[in-house]
């Protein structure tokens, strides 16, 4: 096991890359089981869900190779149309091959994911969908086993705008026999990423970017190569970082048109930005103002960033509420940074944070990829030496988070324990 050694105190400054989007190329691996041949992916992160995924996909008979950022995905031979409950326990984009499965061969049997750290996520609207799309399905054992001699165009509307079950059935659609028309869909910037991958691959895809999908089916798709965009919370964190710790940080490669909610809930805050096409530079000096947030769909400010919002509020002069209303149950962070001698409240799904209260370090767990993120955002700011344990949360989806903040002057170190 690996955990974290930071000591707090520095001010980040200086530069830093942000990689590509976990939750774009998640869903985008998928996508070569709909169409037979190679596939290459730039700027994809070396992340553990990464390779969960390429695992999944190997034993699936696909070849996949992660090297430098690249990824190369050979999908001419599938020999199985399963995903074991091992790999979707690991991580629920697993379940994103269910769609394409379907889609392309008429049968699928998937693991169901079960509950995660934070709560139950359940998957009825991806089941819901392709049942009117035409599927069986099955439970059994714990898995989704569907079939279907076809998939035929409908019109789903989704009750909530879930970015899963819209990714399952749009890579369900575009094989269909006639148009499907997705309403309430999620807009999340890694859906239309998806969304513009698979037109790539030959799919006809209208309203990408709306919360209205029509998709036309096609009798076959062909591979197609992505650069993939990138991460929007690990930019949203990394600004955090530059913020909470008062200094001076530009990330580059990012999108400042994905986190705008981020920015600007920062800016009430009082940080100070300047914005170019894909870098941005925070600026802070002294201690936050306190901002309330409430999470929402994108375009609102991301779940994701939830956490890390508890964090920086800790150094706020006032009180502030955080809302959460898409996974009510998301704040595991909160015990743990109370470790540190965070003064937060929770009512319900709203944490309420009394900033300004001095932090110091202490040993803490992560739980969840995000909420190790807020510790690791907390431990920067704490005075003495946080030790975070289960790291291997953040590593599902923070590429080098260590050396990233070490090379901006933070004093974090990884390490080996024995500690569980
Ligand atoms: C994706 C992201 C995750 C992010 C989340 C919300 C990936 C791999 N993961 O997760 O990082 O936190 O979006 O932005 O892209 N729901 C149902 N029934 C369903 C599906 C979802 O009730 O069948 C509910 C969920 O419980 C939740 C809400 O819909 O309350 C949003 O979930 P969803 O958008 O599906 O999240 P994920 O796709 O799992």
């Amino acid at each position: 096991m690996e955990k974290f050694v930071i000591t707090g105190g520095k001010k980040l400054k200086g530069k830093v890359r942000i990689s590509g989007a976990k939750n774009a190329i998640l869903a985008m691996m998928p996508a070569t089981i709909l169409a037979s041949g190679v596939y290459r992916f730039q700027n994809v992160p070396n992340l553990r869900d990464v390779w969960t995924m390429s695992r999944l996909l190997i034993d699936m008979g696909i070849y996949s190779e992660l090297n430098d950022g690249e990824l190369f995905v050979n999908s001419h031979e599938i020999k199985s149309f399963e995903a074991p409950y091992e790999h979707v326990k690991k991580m629920r984009a697993s379940f994103y091959v269910l769609g394409p499965l379907v889609s392309r061969f008429g049968k699928a049997k998937v693991s169901l994911p079960g509950g995660c750290a934070w709560g139950p996520r359940p998957v009825d609207l991806h089941l819901k969908g392709l049942e009117k799309l035409g599927a069986d399905i099955d439970i059994e054992g714990g898995y989704v086993i569907a079939k279907t001699n076809k998939l035929i165009g409908t019109r789903i509307h989704l009750d909530i705008p879930s970015v899963g079950a819209t990714g399952n059935l749009l890579m369900a659609a575009v094989l269909a026999k006639g148009t499907t028309v997705i309403s309430n869909a999620a807009i999340e910037p890694e859906i239309t990423a998806l969304a513009k991958f698979l037109v790539k691959m030959g799919a006809r895809i209208d309203g990408i970017g709306t919360n209205m999908l029509e998709i036309e089916g096609v009798d076959d798709l062909h591979p197609a190569n992505e650069l993939i965009i990138p991460d929007r919370i690990e930019a949203g964190t990394m600004l955090i970082a530059g913020a909470i710790t008062e200094g001076n940080v530009t990330i580059e490669n990012c999108n400042p048109y994905h986190i705008t909610a981020v920015i600007s809930k920062m800016e009430e805050a009082g940080c100070e930005f300047d914005i170019c096409e894909n870098k941005i530079t925070v600026r802070m000096e002294g201690p936050p103002k306190p901002v309330d947030i409430t999470t929402a769909v994108y375009p609102g400010f991301p779940t994701d960033m939830q956490s890390q919002w508890v964090a920086f509020m800790l150094k706020s002069n006032g009180v502030s509420k955080i809302t959460e209303t898409i996974y009510p149950d998301r704040f595991k962070h909160v015990p743990e940074l109370q470790r540190l001698g965070a003064q937060i409240e929770m009512s319900e799904n709203t944490a309420i944070v009394y900033g300004g209260k001095k932090l110091s370090g202490a040993t803490v767990m992560g739980s969840d990829l995000r909420g190790s993120a807020a510790l690791v955002l907390g431990a920067l700011i704490a005075e003495g030496t946080t030790e975070i344990l289960r790291i291997y949360h953040l590593d599902r989806g923070y590429e080098s988070l260590d050396k990233k903040l070490r090379e901006l002057g933070a004093e974090i170190w990884r390490e080996q324990t024995e500690e569980y």
